[in-house]
């Protein structure tokens, strides 16, 4: 596994890397080997290691980026005490067969002088962006830089962080990137709290109270099973159950449009429940996808 930190080292080790043989029927592209990036900020857990492996099955060869981007987070935000293990994070990649890792420095990302930012408009003021100004902002352009750099022909992402793929969903679309998005499902420790590196920040006792944000979930998703479709009572049923925990404090709980991150007031197909909650001082995201059952047409036998 080649340990890249440099952009000019990076492109040129895409560049052998398409230029290598190419697997039988693995999404190629003119003859060349396809290229899958997963995108980190390093200290990897198995929601990072599902993604690389997804994308070790849809792609001749495999990027994973580390780097904690500092334009994602607020001043008083965790960015210095963000967990930073560069070299457990490259035996765990080694050992999935990663062909190469990109941990660039802050000076190589964002150069002096930098003052070019994406920026998506009302989608990224939404949610996380409203919680914290600038966050997708960041998030956008350092994915952008990335996505230059690397060319990946599929790029992989937690759902998660349901924001941040509608988000990057939007930037892809607007400026023609080439990127597929590849989602894939959240991983959950066996109590059902979603994976996250932040979870590392919680005391035993946080841990117990964070699980309340899973459990809010799956109370609004069986009462969506039973046919309950206002936003509103959803919201209150859990509501009702986040109050056992009255040390989480809720940043925001509500039902949204998937693409546009916007409120719904009624679910009609699908809708996402998003959740983001104050555990101590660690804020944890986790959501839901309610979606319709399929509606099967039956058509008559013909007599
Ligand atoms: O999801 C993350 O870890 C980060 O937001 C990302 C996509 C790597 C950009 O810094």
């Amino acid at each position: 596994m080649q340990r890249i930190k440099t952009v000019d080292e990076m492109r040129a080790a895409v560049q052998s890397l398409r230029g290598q043989p190419a697997a039988a029927g693995n999404g190629k592209i003119h003859g060349a080997r396809s290229i899958g990036l997963v995108p980190t900020m390093g200290a990897l857990h198995e929601g990072h290691l599902s993604l690389v492996r997804a994308a070790k099955d849809r792609c001749d060869a495999v990027v994973v980026s580390i780097f904690v981007n500092p334009t994602q987070f607020g001043p008083r935000e965790d960015y210095d005490r963000y967990p930073r293990n560069v070299d457990a994070d490259c035996a765990l990649l080694e050992r999935e067969g990663v062909d190469a890792v990109f941990m660039p420095d802050v000076m190589e990302m964002y150069p002096p002088g930098t003052t070019t930012y994406v920026d998506v408009g009302p989608i990224g003021e939404r949610l996380d962006g409203a919680s914290r100004p600038g966050h997708f902002r960041g998030v956008a352009t350092v994915v952008a830089k990335l996505f230059h750099i690397v060319e990946p022909d599929r790029a992989f992402f937690g759902q998660k962080d349901a924001a941040q793929v509608a988000v990057l969903r939007r930037m892809v679309r607007d400026l023609h990137f080439r990127t597929e998005l590849v989602v894939c499902p959240i991983v959950r420790e066996d109590d059902g709290l979603a994976m996250s590196s932040r979870n590392g920040y919680l005391l035993p006792d946080e841990h117990e109270q964070a699980l309340v944000l899973h459990k809010t979930l799956r109370v609004i998703q069986s009462r969506f099973a039973e046919g309950e479709r206002s936003a509103e009572r959803l919201l209150s049923a859990g509501l009702f159950v986040m109050a056992y925990e009255p040390t989480v404090r809720i940043d925001y709980l509500k039902v949204v449009n998937p693409k546009t991150l916007e409120d719904v007031s009624e679910v009609e197909g699908r809708a996402l429940v998003v959740l983001a909650a104050f555990v101590g001082g660690t804020r944890l995201i986790d959501n839901v996808l309610l979606e319709e059952p399929f509606l099967v047409n039956v058509i008559p036998a013909q007599a």
